[in-house]
């Protein structure tokens, strides 16, 4: 009788003890938390936040993301900007901020068409250098950066925007002088000096059909010949009307199906107008400044912020269907007072494409994320 009396008391307390401390299910609350099991979630990082000058963007670089790429000191003109002369400082702290927290680290990038100094394609009188010139150039470049942050550098931008929009080779000095054969070389010579980092392809205007093709193709080009290409990039510098979500997702199905990840490199979204028609990236391209097209320069309209949240949403619910497809999301910058959509392709507007606030407040469209990345773990 005693032994029953106390069976129940211990059945009672802990009944008791479950009923008031029902197991704490907490959901993430950052971003780098809530999509952890999806993919990496990245920005890009400014020469004041590599310094760690801008403390509060630092803060929520810390917080809220597990990767970050170098948006503009890795590029040649700035690292490279003599041909015996090589300008690591930024380049380093960047690496550096990245391994000690722990983060995905990107190079970008190593080829580009754009930022590359004059020296690269002339000799010391001033005429074009050859072909074969022009290859030891690149090689000693690629040896030299990669090599460097060999085991640090964890992926790299091998070469960005070498297509057109309707899929013809950009007609680049690399391509001028080199042929089409400098890709294969740039993706070979990057291998060579870290076998270890991802390489990958990164372009703008990736919802465009000629240019999937061409980059699809190229792919396969390069798997052909036995090199490593690890994901292409889709650059994603979008607007409130382009592209439409069902192209996007379109494309990004027909970037995988060629055997590779597809990351989103460069994610913004512009909330203003859009001279012409214009679409893709190319920094080339510039208007002049009219009242017209800077509407929110003294705050942006409720309805424009609601539709701001839903068409990133809208992004990010492509993204978490197909995460077996996407290993990286990365975003332009930490906060819009940061961003390049601001000065282009028009000069001195006010935009709101990223993420967090000019006070790097977040943004309702982060808790949105969050909640969409923690229900689709629940569903799992
Ligand atoms: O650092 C100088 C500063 O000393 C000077 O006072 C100031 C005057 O304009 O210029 C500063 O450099 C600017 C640099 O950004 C840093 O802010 C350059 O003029 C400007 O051309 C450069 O723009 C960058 C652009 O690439 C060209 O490199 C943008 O920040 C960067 O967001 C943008 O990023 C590219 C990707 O690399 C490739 N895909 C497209 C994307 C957008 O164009």
């Amino acid at each position: 009788m005693k032994n029953t009396f106390l069976s129940f008391i211990v059945v009672a307390l802990v009944i008791f003890s479950g009923c008031h401390q029902p197991e704490k299910k907490e959901n993430p609350q950052t971003l780098k938390q809530a999509l952890a099991q999806q993919f990496y979630m990245g920005t890009a990082l400014n020469s004041a936040q590599i310094k760690g000058v801008d403390t509060s963007s630092v803060k929520v670089i810390q917080q809220q993301f597990n990767s970050i790429v170098a948006e503009n000191c890795m590029k040649s003109e700035v690292i490279h900007p003599e041909q015996d002369r090589y300008d690591f400082s930024l380049a380093d702290q960047f690496v550096d901020f990245g391994v000690a927290n722990q983060m995905f680290v990107i190079g970008h990038t190593l080829i580009w068409h754009s930022q590359v100094p004059d020296w690269f394609f002339k000799d010391d009188e001033g005429n074009e250098v050859s072909k074969e010139v022009l290859i030891a150039r690149m090689r000693d470049h690629i040896y030299t950066i990669v090599g460097r942050y060999k085991g640090k550098v964890n992926g790299w931008d091998v070469v960005n925007e070498a297509f057109n929009d309707d899929g013809t080779w950009r007609e680049s000095k690399f391509y001028n002088t080199i042929g089409e054969e400098y890709m294969a070389l740039a993706f070979q010579f990057a291998h060579e000096a870290d076998p270890e980092a991802e390489l990958y392809y990164n372009d703008y205007s990736m919802v465009k059909p000629a240019k999937i093709k061409a980059v699809t193709a190229l792919v396969k080009s390069l798997k052909e010949k036995g090199l490593r290409i690890d994901a292409v990039g889709m650059q994603a510098h979008y607007s409130m009307n382009f592209p439409d979500v069902k192209t996007f997702e379109e494309s990004l199905l027909q970037l995988a199906q060629s055997g590779v990840n597809v990351m989103i490199t460069e994610l913004d979204i512009s909330v203003l107008p859009s001279p012409y028609e214009m679409q893709g990236a190319d920094i080339a391209n510039r208007f002049e400044y009219t009242e017209a097209m800077d509407p929110y320069k003294n705050g942006l309209s409720d309805s424009m912020s609601v539709a701001f949240t839903n068409r990133y949403l809208d992004f990010f619910n492509v993204l978490l269907k197909h995460n077996d497809k996407v290993s990286r999301v990365t975003v332009w910058g930490v906060n819009d007072a940061q961003s390049w959509r601001n000065y282009w392709p028009i000069k001195g507007r006010t935009d709101y494409p990223l993420l967090f606030d000019r006070g790097n407040g977040k943004k309702a469209v982060v808790d949105e994320i969050i909640k969409a990345a923690n229900d689709k773990k629940d569903i799992r």
